[in-house]
């Protein structure tokens, strides 16, 4: 009963600091909190949010890059526009979609790729999870795709099975890989942020190999 008081507490607090600051969701206190322990995102740096509605993460993003930064934001909802943002519609599990996004970003000049991308969701967590993999590993292929060398990248993915492959699969391609669960995610969420930095340079490791 307390653990359901507190949660609803919670719940409350968020949303009113987001009606206060002027934050489409709830969730851009997630990137906030993000970026006060790991500084992923830095003034005008070129920045991609994927599953990007209704916008709360690329308000953030917006403010943290600054007038010289470029956000371009994506999701399969259409999204309200927020001034000097770009927004996509498209599904990013779709290669039209990725292309959409590389007519504005070129190949290999993102600083960042962010990804709040959630799956419809059926009840069914081992479904749900099975989806949230999924979603998570094409947001990695679309980070390779757009990344500078050194690159960032986050992804929120459910925690279960095939999650340690997806990380095995991170820890490959970035220096540095950490889970967090930032103070905003609901304590009963499985939701976890994965934050990879620095991706490293493909052609290099493919040279050292052969
Ligand atoms: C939790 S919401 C994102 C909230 C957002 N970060 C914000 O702060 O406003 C998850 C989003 O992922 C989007 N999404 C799910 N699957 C997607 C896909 N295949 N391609 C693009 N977006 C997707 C959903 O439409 C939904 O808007």
């Amino acid at each position: 009963m307390a653990t359901r008081w507190y949660l609803e507490k919670k719940r409350e607090h968020y949303y009113k600091q987001a009606k206060k600051n002027g934050y489409r969701a709830r969730s851009a206190f997630k990137l906030l909190q993000i970026q006060k322990k790991f500084e992923i995102i830095k003034p005008g740096d070129v920045v991609v949010d994927l599953g990007a509605a209704p916008g709360g993460w690329s308000q953030v993003a917006k403010k943290l890059v600054g007038d010289s930064g470029t956000i371009v934001g994506i999701d399969l909802l259409p999204i309200d526009p927020i001034r000097d943002v770009t927004f996509l519609k498209g599904d990013m599990t779709k290669a039209e979609s990725l292309q959409k996004i590389k007519d504005i970003v070129d190949d290999k000049k993102a600083d960042v790729v962010i990804s709040d991308m959630s799956p419809d969701m059926s009840g069914n967590y081992s479904v749900d999870q099975a989806r949230s993999i999924y979603l998570c590993q094409q947001a990695v292929k679309t980070a390779e795709a757009l990344l500078k060398v050194g690159g960032n990248f986050i992804c929120k993915v459910f925690a279960g099975e095939d999650l340690q492959d997806l990380r095995n699969d991170i820890n490959k391609k970035f220096k540095m890989v950490k889970q967090f669960s930032p103070p905003a995610s609901r304590k009963s969420s499985s939701e976890i942020f994965i934050i990879a930095r620095f991706l490293k340079n493909s052609q290099i490791s493919r040279e050292k190999v052969y």
